[in-house]
């Protein structure tokens, strides 16, 4: 085990946490129990990301679609995330995480939104691992939030058309300091990526598994991180043997 952990890591790894609901419908249990072993799930994975040097560690927690879920699934996601944050911050300060996150937050209930502003706020100055939350995310909608951005600035003649480069573009994401997406983990045994991270996800690495996301643990991460190691990146050249 000790090896698999020396490996190199992903700088960013990004996490589709799926899976939850069947492994409730499998023990015959409602879905917000799969939500709830989801959350420790989650607490397994950003201890041992810290533990082993990964810098960014970005999980899709709610996606804009998922507000087509029934409202009691969203009630009970909403009241759980509220709840998590309360009851994770200790030991995101023990662990030096530092907490940030992407989507569409205005339209996240009001209790939920400043609960998470306050967690942002608390953990703004820890160095080790950062955890960016995707919250109301959709990929589509980022990369559309960012062009309203960049009409806007040249609405107001602080940007002309050839100075939008690729560069300039990820500095109007919502978080202009998370880097690329190095490995991307998709829980849960679907094999898309479910509008999730489209911009920063283009030379990810992709791995899917079939275990569901509250089974999933330190194990199952170095496995996944030991499989990336395998890789070959090429970004395009040619890379002779
Ligand atoms: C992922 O698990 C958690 C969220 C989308 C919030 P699901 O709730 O999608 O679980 P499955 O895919 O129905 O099993
Ligand atoms: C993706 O999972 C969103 C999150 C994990 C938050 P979904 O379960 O919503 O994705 P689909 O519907 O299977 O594509
Ligand atoms: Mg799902």
């Amino acid at each position: 085990m000790k090896s698999r952990a020396r490996l190199s890591p992903p700088q960013h790894i990004a996490i589709i946490m799926d899976g939850n609901g069947r492994w409730a419908r499998i023990r015959g249990l409602p879905r917000s129990f799969g939500h709830r072993q989801g959350v420790k799930a989650l607490r397994r994975v950003v201890e041992t990301c810290g533990e082993i040097g990964v810098k960014f560690l970005t999980v899709f927690t709610f996606s804009t679609e998922n507000w087509q879920r029934p409202q009691k699934e969203i009630d009970n996601l909403m009241k759980l995330l509220a709840r998590a944050v309360d009851e994770q911050r200790a030991d995101l300060m023990k662990n030096n995480v530092r907490v940030r996150v992407i989507g569409r937050l205005h339209q996240v209930p009001a209790p939920v939104r400043n609960k998470l502003a306050e967690l942002i706020s608390d953990t703004k100055e820890n160095t080790g691992l950062t955890l960016t939350l995707a919250i109301n995310y959709g990929g589509r909608a980022e990369i559309v939030d960012a062009c309203q951005q960049a009409l806007r600035l040249q609405e107001k003649k602080a940007l002309n058309p050839p100075e939008l480069t690729e560069e300039k573009f990820a500095s109007l994401l919502y978080d202009p300091e998370l880097p690329d997406v190095d490995l991307l983990i998709r829980t849960g045994g679907e094999h898309r990526i479910s509008n999730y991270l489209l911009w920063q996800l283009s030379y990810a690495e992709l791995y899917f598994t079939g275990t569901l996301w509250p089974d999933f643990g330190r194990n199952h991460l170095l496995n996944a991180i030991a499989d990336f190691a395998k890789r070959q990146r090429r970004f395009g050249r040619v890379i002779e043997e």
